[in-house]
């Protein structure tokens, strides 16, 4: 069902929920200033200096040219370091609640959630190519490849790129909290990118009902009991009303 509100209805059975497990994506930011990867329905695909994001966020290009890598990821860096959470950056109370979020770029924890299963990594974090240590790694704008803090070789973004597979616990951690939960968001996301996308797949099939917050349909539409289509930082809120 497309909807354009919150209807009673949908308060209701969001106060009656009991476990409940949300995946995000670029869309929940896009109101602190955040630019999406995908637009017009998911045709649309961000470039930056003639190069597609799948491009120049991939293992390839990790292989090939490092250094192109990091000066993509600190160019966003640049752009969000001044950004604040906005209100679609929510964390509602329940008995369970897990968030798990596609996004890099600690919004949710600048809004204070403490559990947050980022299952692709954080862009202010790095990773060590020798020892795999990881660190936080704030500078910005970058004057070089950070180093090391334990080993001293070269580091990169503590992200998931293209042709990787994610960070294993904490998507087992993502895939057994959609498969307990009663009510499943699925916000801000174009749901291309998979596995993340195969998570309301799972949640449904055990038996969640799923609500889409987002302005434009998408590939999850069709699994949706319910689209909100609208923003994110306006819907959201409109859950707690009643709530306090
Ligand atoms: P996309 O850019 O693919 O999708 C963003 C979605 O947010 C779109 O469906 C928009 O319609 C929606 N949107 C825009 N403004 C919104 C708002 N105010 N409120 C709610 N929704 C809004 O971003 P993701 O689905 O997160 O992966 O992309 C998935 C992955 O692809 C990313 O994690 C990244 C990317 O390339 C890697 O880099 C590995």
């Amino acid at each position: 069902m497309v909807l354009h509100e919150v209807t009673d209805e949908l308060r209701m059975m969001f106060d009656r929920a009991r476990r409940v497990a949300v995946l995000t994506g670029a869309g929940i930011s896009a109101e602190s200033g955040v630019p999406t990867f995908r637009g017009g329905g998911g045709s649309e695909i961000w470039t930056w200096r003639g190069r597609p994001v799948t491009e120049l966020s991939s293992a390839e290009l990790m292989r090939t040219d490092p250094k192109l890598v990091w000066e993509w990821f600190d160019y966003r860096r640049g752009l969000l370091s001044e950004l604040q959470p906005n209100p679609g950056h929510w964390e509602p109370r329940f008995e369970e609640f897990t968030l798990i979020t596609q996004n890099i770029d600690d919004l949710h924890r600048a809004a204070g959630s403490l559990n947050v299963l980022e299952v692709h990594g954080n862009v202010w974090r790095a990773r060590c190519l020798r020892c795999a240590s990881t660190f936080e790694a704030r500078e910005t704008p970058l004057e070089d490849v950070p180093l090391c803090f334990v080993c001293g070789a070269a580091a990169r973004p503590d992200v998931v790129l293209f042709g990787e597979m994610l960070p294993e616990s904490i998507f087992e951690r993502a895939e057994a909290a959609a498969q307990r939960a009663d009510l499943f968001f699925v916000i801000g996301t174009s749901a291309v990118v998979y596995p993340a996308a195969g998570l309301p797949v799972a949640a449904k099939q055990a038996g969640a009902r799923i609500i889409e917050v987002n302005p434009e349909m998408t590939d999850i539409s069709f699994l949706a009991d319910y689209t909100l289509l609208g923003k994110a930082g306006e819907i959201l809120p409109q859950f707690l009303k009643e709530r306090g």
